[in-house]
């Protein structure tokens, strides 16, 4: 049954509150460390040799690493992480007015936690301007025909006339705008690709597809298809990830109660498929064995469970409650980087991309740290911290917001 599912890791001890504290205050140091060589420039999407390198303001990635600094800057309070922070907000800022590789769907990734949380932590004006217009940009690619946003590429390709699982944590930004602005544009689109998505993305097994296509003159959904799972039928670990995140999303946005039933379905899935130190391995297809972890997505699951126990009755909840605190216990044990010496990184054993046979990715990253496996390790330790409402930085956490 479903429980016994969940009860699998039942003896697996949960992080405690000493951890949680420990964790941040390292990952806070680390980020103090690095701001010299990353403020002007940015932590590339993923490191080389555990070491990231420093490049521009151009990839999908670069707001996870000012997201770092303004959770960094939440924790600790120190003021050179909130200078940092707002200084990578102007470059916010420029990319998005001159169009600086934004031809793509992950203007959430970008924005929210770098400018609405600038917005939301501090007040900046052009924080809350530039995360505006990223949302203008995120909804120019949605698609009347098949009600969805476009990934990648040009638009109006058959080719790329396709969704992502990712793009549900996309979402808040749109969410955000429409509260800000007053205009309902932005979370009227989201709630049609939500929608569009749940009924998609996710098989009759409750395993999920990266991407699906769509039919360019019918709007019909037509197939599924990978990009960075092994192959087509598997589970690529960190789409099951953004999925079990982005059911809890979907339903905290949409109010829909089949998405509860969903979310704990694909949360199963998931859970089944861990092998016993609960971190998964880069496509669940692979429950043991030598191929390379993704330590990414245990934290990306922990954050989404955490965040759906936030609507679910008591006893339900601290189910979810429990397992994100032993996937972070896991990870605060086994892969959290303890010495700056071996990584200017947060968390070690992360997979962006891996080549196999029978996917169609550019091998990137394998068994390295990378921005988001940072970020959403340390967004899962404060969340565990605090009663934290930033969701992605969408909702005011009345507390932590300062005069600017
Ligand atoms: N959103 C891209 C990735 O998870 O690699």
């Amino acid at each position: 049954s479903e429980m016994c599912i969940r009860d699998r890791f039942e003896t697996m001890p949960a992080i405690g509150q000493k951890e949680v504290e420990e964790g941040l205050r390292f990952a806070s140091e680390q980020i103090l460390r690095n701001l010299g060589e990353f403020t002007e420039q940015f932590q590339d999407c993923a490191s080389q040799g555990l070491f990231y390198k420093p490049v521009k303001n151009e990839d999908w990635t670069n707001g996870f690493w000012t997201g770092e600094i303004w959770l960094a800057w939440e924790y600790c309070r120190d003021q050179r992480l909130k200078d940092a922070a707002l200084k990578q907000v102007d470059s916010f800022y420029d990319r998005i007015v001159n169009k600086i590789c934004v031809d793509h769907h992950d203007m959430g990734f970008l924005y929210s936690p770098s400018c609405v949380a600038a917005y939301k932590l501090t007040g900046n004006k052009k924080a809350r301007e530039a995360a505006i217009l990223a949302a203008d940009q995120l909804i120019s690619r949605y698609h009347e025909v098949g009600e969805f946003i476009q990934a990648w590429g040009p638009m109006n390709q058959p080719e790329n006339y396709r969704l992502i699982i990712d793009c549900l944590l996309n979402l808040p930004l749109l969410y955000w705008a429409s509260e800000e602005t007053g205009d309902p544009k932005y979370k009227d689109i989201a709630e049609k690709h939500i929608h569009t998505a749940m009924k998609t993305v996710i098989r009759e097994d409750y395993s999920t597809w990266h991407t699906f296509f769509f039919d360019m003159e019918t709007g019909e959904p037509d197939h599924g298809a990978t990009c960075q799972g092994y192959r087509d039928g598997s589970a690529w670990a960190r789409g099951q990830a953004w999925g079990i995140y982005g059911c809890a999303l979907a339903y905290k946005y949409t109010g829909r109660k089949e998405y509860i039933d969903i979310f704990k379905k694909v949360s199963d899935y998931f859970l089944r498929h861990l092998p016993e130190d609960m971190i998964p391995y880069w496509d669940l297809e692979f429950t043991s064995g030598d191929e390379p972890r993704d330590s990414s997505s245990a934290s990306i699951a922990a954050c989404g469970m955490l965040e759906m126990a936030k609507y679910l009755e008591k006893e339900d909840a601290e189910v979810y409650r429990k397992l994100a605190g032993q996937f972070m216990k896991s990870l605060y044990d086994g892969y959290a980087v303890k010495d700056p010496a071996l990584s200017n990184g947060l968390v070690l054993h992360s997979t962006y991309s891996k080549k196999s046979p029978y996917n169609t990715c550019n091998p990137y990253g394998v068994d390295e740290c990378n921005l988001w496996g940072d970020y959403f390790y340390m967004e899962a330790l404060t969340r565990l911290l605090k009663d934290w409402n930033c969701l992605l930085y969408t909702s005011p956490s009345p507390r932590d917001v300062e005069e600017s």
